[in-house]
């Protein structure tokens, strides 16, 4: 039905945010026939933005935007784990972002928040992002409201809103509904 690709937006040392990625993994019953695939930015280690051509142009020069293009190119839509740092998202996940367009476009995202309020301000500013990307960002959110009281060194999460199931099971709608859109 669709592959997504769920994005650990920090790389911080001591980060939570691998641990809530790992409850939100598990907490999920995959509608049958799609496929997720975990993108951990540490792993992609990207540098700071270094292509000369803005990433519209589709002209990338580095191997590495080659390589990370090629990857998110595969799916049909994304969630987007964000913490807040600052009232906004992480400085790696908008660095990431601002890597490629063509591959964003056209595709729906959906946003799990981790800080106070659940990071709601650093989501509605990956709404606006998204948005400019040409993206659908999706209404449904999982967010964690303070991860430093409410995430145990097990990983286990005590205070959250949301649903993943339900936010994925929507995703998969819209990422199936805008097929037509990439072809
Ligand atoms: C630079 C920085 C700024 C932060 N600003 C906020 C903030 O504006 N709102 C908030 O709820 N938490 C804020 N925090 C606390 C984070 O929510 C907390 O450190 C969280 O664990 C960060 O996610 P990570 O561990 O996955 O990197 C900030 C943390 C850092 C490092």
């Amino acid at each position: 039905m669709a592959h997504i690709q769920i994005i650990i937006g920090s790389t911080r040392p001591g980060r939570v945010a691998k641990k809530i990625t790992d409850w939100y993994m598990g907490k999920l019953e995959l509608p049958a026939g799609s496929t997720i695939e975990l993108v951990d930015l540490q792993d992609i280690n990207l540098p700071f933005l270094d292509e000369a051509m803005p990433a519209s142009m589709g002209q990338y020069q580095n191997e590495h935007t080659k390589k990370f293009a090629e990857l998110i190119a595969k799916a049909d839509g994304y969630i987007w784990v964000t913490p807040e740092y600052n009232h906004a998202p992480s400085p790696v996940l908008l660095n990431a972002i601002s890597f490629l367009k063509n591959e964003w476009q056209y595709k729906p995202v959906a946003f799990v928040g981790y800080g106070a309020v659940g990071a709601a301000r650093a989501i509605e500013h990956l709404v606006s992002v998204s948005s400019e990307l040409q993206m659908v960002p999706l209404r449904e959110r999982v967010w964690v409201n303070e991860p430093w009281a409410n995430v145990t060194e097990a990983g286990e999460v005590t205070d959250f809103r949301g649903e993943p199931t339900g936010q994925v099971t929507e995703l998969i709608r819209w990422a199936n509904a805008t097929k037509s859109l990439r072809s």
